[in-house]
């Protein structure tokens, strides 16, 4: 379902282009942030349409950055969903409370590997869809096969694990938890991304 509520845009008066606040992270952080370049238009419409908009209460993204997949997915979200955005980068955490203005969207500073914790207190039991962006095979040791436990034990039954990287490795993450798994490639991103749909049984 298309929403019609979308989200307030605004970049108040010195707050960076999203383009530069990103080069500006990667040069600070390369290996949490793990690309120089946000992801593409075709990348974020291929990686949502698999998504059942109707059924999706909670949809939880890892790793927003300057929150190139927020915009497209508060537009497909109903009006009564909520958009939680994980990132343990404070700078694009603040830039997001600047700019996405949405009584659907929370911004929260912290870890994907203490998902349950965060949705909790939050007042959610489990969440309908998780998407990552997160450079799982650069992450420090035991973080991502932390982060993909922890994703499986909150998703609902039905709900799937969203998974958009540079390398095929990050699968290997996956097939502990997840027997199900969809897979595509983007080209038309830099670099060309691999694309995974991991459905909980
Ligand atoms: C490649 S960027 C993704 C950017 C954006 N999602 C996009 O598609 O353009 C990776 C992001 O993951 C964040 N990150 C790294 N480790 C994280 C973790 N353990 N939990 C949450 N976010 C994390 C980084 O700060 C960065 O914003």
């Amino acid at each position: 379902m298309a929403s019609s509520t979308s989200a307030a845009r605004r970049r108040p008066a010195g707050v960076p282009s999203p383009a530069q606040l990103f080069f500006q992270e990667f040069l600070k952080h390369p290996v949490m942030v793990g690309s120089i370049i946000p992801s593409s238009d075709k990348l974020i419409r291929k990686m949502l349409d698999r998504v059942d908009w109707d059924a999706c209460k909670l949809f939880v993204e890892y790793g927003p950055g300057v929150g190139t997949f927020c915009r497209p997915i508060l537009e497909r979200m109903a009006p009564d969903a909520t958009l939680i955005a994980i990132d343990t980068n404070a700078d694009f955490i603040r830039y997001l409370d600047a700019t996405i203005i949405d009584p659907r969207f929370q911004a929260v500073p912290g870890s994907a590997a203490d998902v349950r914790r965060i949705i909790a207190e939050r007042g959610f039991e489990a969440a309908d869809y998780v998407l990552s962006g997160l450079p799982f095979s650069t992450l420090p040791p035991g973080v991502g096969p932390a982060i993909a436990s922890e994703t499986h034990a909150a998703l609902r039954p039905g709900g799937a694990f969203l998974v958009y990287q540079f390398s095929p490795k990050v699968k290997s993450f996956l097939l502990p938890h997840w027997t199900r798994i969809d897979h595509d490639m983007e080209w038309w991103n830099v670099p060309p991304a691999q694309l995974y749909w991991a459905w909980k049984d």
